[in-house]
């Protein structure tokens, strides 16, 4: 049977600032094609992109054209492929504006642009640099462009990075809702538009079996990573003031933690949804500076060789400080302090340049109470675990013991697996679709509200104030699984990392 297609989204004028920028050639444009593919766009939706380069419609379109067959010819499109037809269909649909940022006569531009005989809808998505957030929704505010009064929608998404940490987050918060209501405030975490991220959800709570176990009677711990092969590229000047704490953790990874540590929501509404997120992450032990120290290590990768291909060390990398210590890998013990989790540590780990790209996490259960089969070569019982594939492969796998055949009891570990590619036809997509599209329905289930963002660098604070005063950055080689320091933290618990990339194909 075919699932019912989702309905057209409303027509709207969606303005991309920063519109000669990456994340709009890169990730916006291929999943705005992708939606027009499928026919989700309405035919009246105008998207304009604004920069200050000077440019025109016809340069823009050209600009996107390029990147786009580019892409496809490498192999590359996140869509099926690039189809002329299509693509003309979507181009007919752009259109540019040059402006700068902080000039009210750009704001007066746009307000023409907006169709407001038709319907008054409009998005304006902050592609930018974080400097211009608060510059942008000040001056949107100012020009009216974010009154509601006439009927149509005006609806903000903002890109991360959201604040550099807990002050910063409250005052660009603090910002945003001065000049609109929370409910116009689409705030961007990529990793919520990923399938896999959201059928965590779907599999806890549309499926009676897993509830039965899912809490510290039967769970002893879990394990969160995002392994990448890639090192910083091009992004160093950002990311040597930034480093994997702040780049990862308290959004991309405390998504998967709240996703798997959740309550149930009353209902799969926006704020039921993120009310049970901003609890659970707002149920994270705040460390002291000592215990902050004690359940974190840093790691920052020095010169080494993927295959035989040899990587440069971090601090060769262009526009990083010859001395830096911007930690490249990090990774944390945390706790969740609430019923269902009191005493199940939480061990994340995030790194670049490491020997394989894989984010997983992975439920590690208590074993068995009782050794039952004593005579076989294995004496203590195997805990059972299940892994949540997350990227690059997507899918699920319970590991469980079973008798190997023969005459002697023999327990070894097998897999229960479900593999997405084996179900379901997965057509390649960026992530960003369906956060388009949500945007533009009005659905904020997958976006942060202010508390989410909050509470996420609340919970990292202690990290980030404890390695200010001091605590060492481990070497690890580019290519390897990052410091052995980070080995120790699980030791120290009696406890070891699952391997990265078990489930590679
Ligand atoms: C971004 C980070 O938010 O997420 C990058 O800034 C990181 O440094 C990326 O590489 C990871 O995203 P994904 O989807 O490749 O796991």
């Amino acid at each position: 049977m075919n699932p019912r297609k989702p309905p057209t989204a409303p027509p709207c004028t969606l303005f991309l600032f920063g519109a000669s920028g990456d994340l709009v050639k890169r990730l916006l444009m291929p999943a705005l094609y992708n939606l027009s593919r499928d026919g989700l766009l309405d035919r009246n939706l105008r998207i304009v992109g604004v920069d200050h380069n000077a440019s025109d419609r016809e340069g823009f379109v050209e600009h996107l054209y390029g990147f786009m067959r580019e892409r496809d010819q490498a192999g590359d499109c996140a869509g099926k492929c690039l189809d002329e037809k299509r693509w003309a269909r979507l181009a007919k649909c752009l259109d540019y504006q040059t402006g700068d940022f902080l000039d009210p006569e750009t704001y007066a531009a746009l307000a023409k642009r907006i169709d407001a005989t038709r319907h008054g809808n409009a998005i304006f998505y902050l592609a930018t640099a974080p400097r211009f957030f608060p510059e942008v929704a000040q001056r949107l505010g100012q020009a009216g462009l974010l009154d509601e009064s006439a009927g149509g929608f005006r609806r903000v998404v903002v890109e991360k990075p959201f604040g550099t940490d807990l002050a910063s987050a409250e005052a660009l918060n603090a910002c945003l809702l001065k000049v609109m209501g929370e409910r116009q405030i689409y705030r961007i975490d990529h990793y919520l538009g990923k399938e896999t991220v959201q059928n965590i959800l779907v599999s806890r709570f549309s499926n009676g079996l897993f509830e039965s176990f899912w809490n510290n009677h039967y769970i002893d711990h879990v394990q969160i990573t995002a392994a990448e092969t890639v090192g910083v590229e091009t992004r160093g000047a950002f990311y040597d003031s930034t480093g994997a704490l702040r780049d990862m953790v308290p959004n991309h990874l405390f998504q998967l933690l709240a996703m798997v540590a959740m309550e149930p929501p009353a209902a799969f509404a926006a704020d039921a949804v993120r009310s049970e997120k901003a609890k659970v992450i707002g149920a994270v032990r705040p460390w002291s500076p000592t215990m902050a120290l004690k359940n974190s290590v840093r790691g920052q990768y020095s010169a080494g060789k993927q295959g035989r291909k040899r990587l440069p060390g971090y601090r060769q990398e262009p526009n990083v400080a010859a001395d830096s210590q911007t930690e490249t890998y990090v990774a944390l013990k945390v706790m969740i302090d609430n019923w269902r989790w009191a005493g199940v540590p939480f061990y994340l780990r995030t790194g670049k340049r490491m020997s394989v790209r894989d984010t997983e996490i992975v439920i590690c259960f208590k074993p068995a109470p009782y050794a039952q089969f004593r005579q076989s070569a294995l004496e203590r019982p195997k805990p059972n675990f299940l892994r949540i594939q997350i990227q690059p492969d997507e899918g699920m796998a319970f590991a469980i013991q079973a008798k190997r055949p023969g005459p002697e009891v023999v327990v070894e570990n097998v897999e229960l697996g479900f593999a997405y590619k084996d179900y379901f036809n997965m057509t390649p997509a960026t992530g960003y679709e369906t956060l388009i599209y949500d945007c533009l329905t009005g659905d904020q289930t997958l976006f942060q509200r202010a508390d989410n963002i909050e509470n996420g660098w609340r919970a990292v604070q202690p990290f980030l104030q404890a390695w200010a005063k001091g605590g060492e950055v481990h070497e690890y080689p580019a290519g390897q699984d990052g410091p052995k320091a980070a080995d120790d933290l699980l030791a120290k618990d009696k406890r070891e990392w699952q391997p990265l990339g078990r489930n590679r194909s």
